[in-house]
């Protein structure tokens, strides 16, 4: 069997303070920051040094916890009322991946639940998070890669892999198994504009595995499929409401158009706390608008003529109807929809 090194990781928690790689600056600098309170810890989840659905869930749980242990001192009421005001900070940091918010509701529920003050029980259950996330991309990855025949050649976009989760990925958790069990003959990353996480992170990633990976920009995906030269299309998600459509990086809803016109699978790969059974459909979603400037400007350089503005939607929505499979690690749904995913939720872990 081949093997993956995936040694990254995109945060470090030394029982005190939380410590950030700046995605910002990959892949000519590996930048640690550190965050050492909640504000700290909203800013590099808002600023994009830490992205991705699971991983800006972990920061903020850790984010929960700095504010925890200055909140100790205070009685129940006031302990309720400042873990409940940051929460608000942390949440709002990021408002599309559900993650974020599932996170730190798991911790206030635990904070209210429990003894005043107890923040090491808040430490612990952001500890079980880790765990927990990375347990599931484990187990995603056997589940997705046995859909792959030998010599697949994967399609995906943005970033799904160690540096958006706690470790190994979702949809490169899965494209990284395959790998490792000679399924795979290349994957296709689409740049990923404006923050080219497919581009800079993605590429990075599969470079340090040795897994073979052609950049494309954004609008060659669809070209590469009238080729023929891709059999499946695996992206992760940021919020899948309880009919089973998906949000995820803006882009995925055109290349899930091109790969149905082209009759290639598309795969969704994304943990349970990803699924948000309290929204009914993907209409309700709400879709981050980032700053027109992460547009109109390179490298911190104006790149297009002097505009009034830019519009800068930093999600989309992929109707379920659209999807072929969707891999958590409680199980796969086939064409997914509202009475599947009740039942996958429902069942046992
Ligand atoms: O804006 P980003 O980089 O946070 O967007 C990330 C994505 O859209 C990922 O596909 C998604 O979070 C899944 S990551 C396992």
């Amino acid at each position: 069997m081949m093997m993956a090194n995936d040694q990254v990781r995109a945060l470090r928690w030394d029982g005190e303070i939380l410590h950030v790689l700046d995605q910002r600056r990959l892949p000519t600098e590996e930048h640690w920051l550190v965050a050492t309170d909640a504000a700290e810890t909203a800013r590099v989840i808002h600023d994009m040094a830490v992205r991705g659905a699971p991983a800006i869930g972990l920061a903020g749980a850790y984010g929960l916890v700095m504010a925890a242990r200055e909140l100790a001192g205070r009685d129940a009421p006031g302990w309720i009322a400042g873990i409940a005001e940051t929460v608000a900070l942390l949440a709002a940091a990021r408002p599309t991946a559900v993650n974020l918010a599932a996170a730190l509701g798991r911790l206030e529920h635990i904070a209210r639940q429990g003894i005043p003050g107890d923040w090491r029980a808040l430490e612990q259950a952001a500890g079980a998070l880790w765990a927990e996330d990375l347990a599931a991309n484990v187990r995603m990855g056997e589940l997705g890669a046995a859909f792959l025949k030998p010599g697949t050649r994967v399609l995906t976009h943005c970033n799904t892999g160690s540096l958006a989760t706690a470790g190994l990925g979702t949809a490169l958790g899965v494209i990284r198994t395959a790998w490792m069990q000679q399924r795979l003959a290349g994957v296709y990353a689409t740049e990923s504009r404006p923050w080219l996480q497919g581009g800079r992170l993605t590429s990075w990633e599969l470079n340090r595995d040795g897994i073979p990976v052609n950049l494309i920009v954004d609008s060659a995906a669809a070209f590469f499929m009238a080729r023929g030269e891709i059999d499946w299309v695996i992206v992760g998600a940021d919020r899948i409401t309880a009919n089973g459509d998906v949000a995820n990086k803006i882009g995925t809803y055109a290349l899930a158009v091109a790969a149905r016109h082209h009759g290639i699978r598309v795969m969704v790969v994304a943990p349970a706390a990803t699924i948000d059974l309290g929204m009914t459909r993907g209409e309700d979603i709400p879709i981050e608008f980032r700053g027109p400037e992460e547009i109109l400007r390179v490298s911190g350089r104006s790149a297009v003529e002097p505009l009034l503005t830019a519009l800068n939607p930093v999600f989309d929505v992929t109707p379920a109807g659209l999807i072929d499979v969707l891999v958590t690690e409680k199980g796969i749904i086939e064409r997914p929809d509202a009475a599947g995913l009740a039942a996958l939720m429902g069942g046992p872990c």
